[in-house]
């Protein structure tokens, strides 16, 4: 059936056309080729601009001064961003990286960033490899079928993430359960219930258990990140209470979901393109590659939002102050104008001018950590994977923010 482009920009703010992908990109070529920046007025939230071509989000992210995080960073129900103003009134907010702009933007990213170099990852290394292995022998110890999905991709990351910070191992089921909720929250399997309320309670969980964290770190200072961040100093000042949970939650979160969904994702893809696994099997030297057309191919992060701070124009569009726009992602990244073939899941592609990891000066911190995590993974798994095949259909998560594959039963035998 043939869809409008009213119908394609509704899409944007529903959790279940992101769990049917074909449809979703069916929607965004549309808007891409006909709409590039739509105006969506859909029921239960406040209007907002579609932007689905790469080169009009590379514009709107560059300008990042008239281009604001803090109005509107992500999509949300006109109940639940209500719901959020008066919290905050009362102090209750989260106020991360992707919250902020500058100039607080710039010197909080600086407590996080020397972590998230390239340099300090490679000291994590061994760590990340011990964890791929570990989770290669429990696939072995699954007896040749299992949910890679629930069973390997969700927990690997979180591990990686988790000991990064410094949590105890005994914790991780709790944060595995409170990322889940906080992220998948529009889906029925993930929420803990539907209203705004049940939401917040996430958020003050999380932050109950930080506020505990922060205290513990301030007392006893220790090599972790978690340490980095509570003794930090702004203007010779700690993070207050707030500062410091919303950083946490924004590396135990942002960390966990994006890269699980491109696990499995990445998977998946190889098993529906056999000559591109055979391929990677024969030149491991591609695997750097891959794992970028991996994150393409996932696009795990569905949107993020800017507002505007004066009137102005994007792509002929005019759009005054205090309008937002959603910048797609997974749209950017099926822009026919810059990738060749882009509905093809090309293991060896390059260049791979993706836009899965953002642009400018919110660009992902995490991304040399991704990289290396599914680098890890894949190099642990794919020489002791003699066959795989798919055990049932793979499901994917309902979410206008951050997600993919859900359910993904495979079948396989492991050398
Ligand atoms: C920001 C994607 C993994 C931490 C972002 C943004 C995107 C993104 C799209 C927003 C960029 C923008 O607004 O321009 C991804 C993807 C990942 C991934 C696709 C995995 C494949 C990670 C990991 C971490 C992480 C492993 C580690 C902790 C962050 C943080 C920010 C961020 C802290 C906020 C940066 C800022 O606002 O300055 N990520 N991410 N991400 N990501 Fe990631």
């Amino acid at each position: 059936m043939n869809m409008t482009i009213e119908q394609a920009g509704l899409m944007l703010a529903d959790p279940l056309a992101y769990a049917d992908e074909p449809r979703l990109h069916e929607g965004l070529t549309l808007l891409r080729r006909e709409a590039p920046v739509h105006l969506v007025e859909a029921p239960e939230y406040t209007p907002f601009y579609a932007v689905t071509r790469h080169a009009d989000i590379m514009r709107v992210e560059r300008d990042n001064a008239l281009w604001l995080s803090a109005p509107r960073p992500v999509l949300g129900k006109k109940a639940f961003e209500e719901h959020a103003r008066q919290q905050a009134a009362q102090g209750v907010q989260l106020k991360t990286l992707v919250h902020m702009d500058d100039p607080d933007h710039r010197v909080v990213r600086a407590i996080g960033a020397d972590w998230f170099r390239p340099k300090a990852m490679r000291a994590m290394e061994s760590r990340i490899q011990e964890l791929a292995r570990r989770y290669v022998d429990r696939m072995a110890d699954y007896g040749g079928e299992c949910d890679f999905a629930t069973q390997v991709a969700v927990h690997y990351p979180l591990y990686v993430i988790l000991s990064l910070l410094g949590l105890p191992e005994s914790d991780f089921p709790r944060m595995l359960k409170l990322t889940q909720e906080l992220f998948g929250g529009a889906d029925a399997e993930t929420r803990r219930g539907d209203t705004a309320e049940d939401q917040f309670a996430v958020l003050l969980d999380f932050f109950a258990y930080f506020q505990q964290l922060t205290a513990a770190r301030r007392a006893h200072p220790t090599e972790d990140l978690a340490s980095a961040i509570a003794n930090a100093q702004v203007d010779g000042k700690p993070l207050n209470d707030v500062e410091t949970a919303s950083y946490y939650v924004i590396i135990a979160s942002a960390g966990h979901d994006t890269t699980s969904s491109t696990v499995a994702g990445g998977l998946h893809a190889l098993i529906e393109h056999p000559d591109q696994l055979a391929r990677l099997r024969e030149d491991p030297g591609l695997l750097p590659l891959a794992v970028d057309e991996m994150i393409r191919w996932v696009t795990p992060v569905k949107e993020f939002m800017r507002t505007a701070s004066a009137d102005t124009t994007l792509n002929g569009v005019d759009i005054r102050a205090g309008e937002s726009v959603l910048l797609s992602y997974p749209s950017a990244n099926r822009d026919e104008e810059v990738f060749a073939d882009p509905f093809t899941f090309d293991a060896g592609r390059d260049p791979n001018r993706h836009l899965a990891f953002g642009f400018g000066v919110h660009y992902c911190l995490g991304a040399a950590l991704a990289r290396m995590e599914l680098k890890a993974l894949f190099a642990e798994l794919l020489p002791r994977l003699e066959s795989v095949e798919l055990a049932g259909r793979p499901e994917w998560t309902a979410t206008t923010f951050v997600g993919g594959i859900k359910h993904l039963p495979i079948r396989y035998k492991l050398r």
